[in-house]
């Protein structure tokens, strides 16, 4: 292994130089097809299976990797002007203004900055007990009952650490026996903190029905600050399911954050946003890192936007190696949590820890535990071949872990 890997370095420098040169001459996408081309072979002939971080394994948009070989020559310059084309592209899609839109580096930046904006502490409220007074500036305040943040469980938790830095008290509650949010029992322990609802949720690949979110969102008091992740939206096909974008224009207290890093398959790109109105994006801006999303995660995300394809095929091989892969486990007796997503969460009937760890040494990584489902394993839906290594992996570790 260590001579493959020191040869792939090699092509890669190899690759890189012949990059470099042809960007001096003339930007093209063929550097940048021919970079993806040796990740593959990188990743065929490696002995690790990577089906534990819910990425996309297709890949960005052959127009992605076209606008970030083009853009080398504007690394120099700050991204300001392309983020404003990204900024008014994501307007113009949602029907929203500029305004109500705030870009991250990631969507987790931007589940940093709600829990930074909407559970830490605030300045000049009146009601509020003074907790610290910086030397210039207005006096930081906590407020009583603000300071909470309301999550399923289990959930994706990068929330959760955030709301914890600034004190806040988390609540979880669990989900209900549908695996959707129990939204009543959610909405009572709010208060006037933030409720992060992860739809469809992660790791569970549930949903929590349009009807129940609608109504959930319609009837919280305005105090209530409301997060819907919809990382995985592109997955979701269940007519039961639906953005709640178009809940914004009436609701001051909604916010929901999207991702590049799941159907447009740029995970490492870093490139995330949300939409809400504009009041509620101007709470939000002082907790903002400026410029946070650099100049190739911009340009790749306009392109991403603009190609009709990405989504679809996105769509498409997911579901089919999904298909595939729960007639298999069905074969073998296993159930899973109906999938909305590019990931599944699978009931292996034992306790699934010792499962993770033979999958590991077979060279197949999957998800950690999740204490709430102790004998759920979680699986992303990689390639047909990786998920095929992954059955053959699994049928082996049922037999002995
Ligand atoms: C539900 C959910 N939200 C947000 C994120 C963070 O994504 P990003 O890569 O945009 O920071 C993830 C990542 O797996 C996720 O599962």
């Amino acid at each position: 292994m260590p001579e493959l890997a020191s040869m792939s370095r090699r092509r890669f420098a190899r690759l890189f130089g012949l990059g470099a040169a042809t960007f001096v001459a003339r930007p093209n996408v063929s550097f940048a097809h021919q970079l993806l081309a040796e990740n593959s072979f990188i990743a065929s002939t490696s002995p690790v299976v990577r089906l534990s971080s819910n990425e996309n394994p297709y890949g960005p948009s052959s127009m992605a990797l076209k606008a970030m070989t083009d853009a080398f020559s504007l690394a120099w310059r700050y991204p300001d002007e392309h983020a404003d084309v990204l900024i008014d592209t994501i307007a113009k899609l949602n029907g929203v203004s500029r305004d109500q839109i705030v870009l991250g580096d990631g969507s987790g930046e931007i589940l940093k900055i709600c829990a930074s904006a909407f559970t830490g502490p605030m300045t000049n409220d009146n009601r509020a007990v003074e907790l610290a007074r910086p030397t210039r500036g207005p006096a930081l305040t906590f407020v009583p009952g603000r300071g909470k943040m309301v999550v399923a469980d289990p959930t994706f938790e990068a929330i959760l650490n955030h709301a914890r830095i600034n004190r806040a008290e988390v609540v979880k509650v669990r989900l209900n026996s549908r695996y959707a949010h129990d939204l009543t029992r959610m909405l009572a322990a709010a208060n006037e903190g933030l409720v992060y609802v992860c739809n469809p949720n992660n790791p569970t690949a549930s949903i929590t029905p349009k009807k129940e979110l609608r109504d959930f969102i319609t009837n919280a008091p305005k105090e209530t600050m409301i997060l819907v992740d919809e990382a995985y939206f592109h997955y979701a096909d269940s007519a039961d399911y639906e953005s709640v974008i178009p809940m914004v224009k009436v609701h001051a207290n909604l916010i929901v954050a999207r991702t590049f890093s799941k159907i447009y398959g740029m995970a490492g790109l870093r490139c995330g946003y949300c939409i809400a109105q504009s009041e509620t994006i101007k709470r939000m801006r002082p907790h903002q890192t400026w410029d946070s999303v650099n100049i190739m995660a911009v340009v790749a995300a306009i392109a991403s936007l603009n190609d009709p394809d990405q989504v679809p095929n996105g769509r498409k091989l997911n579901g089919q190696t999904k298909q595939f892969v729960i007639s298999e486990l069905d074969k073998l007796g296993f159930q899973q949590i109906p999938s909305q997503a590019n990931f599944m969460m699978i009931d292996v009937k034992r306790p699934v820890q010792p499962l993770i760890s033979a999958l590991s040494q077979r060279g197949v990584q999957v998800g950690r535990m999740f204490p709430a489902l102790p004998s759920h394993l979680r699986v992303t839906i990689g390639k047909q071949s990786e998920m095929e290594t992954f059955l053959t992996a699994f049928r082996e570790v049922i037999r002995t872990a």
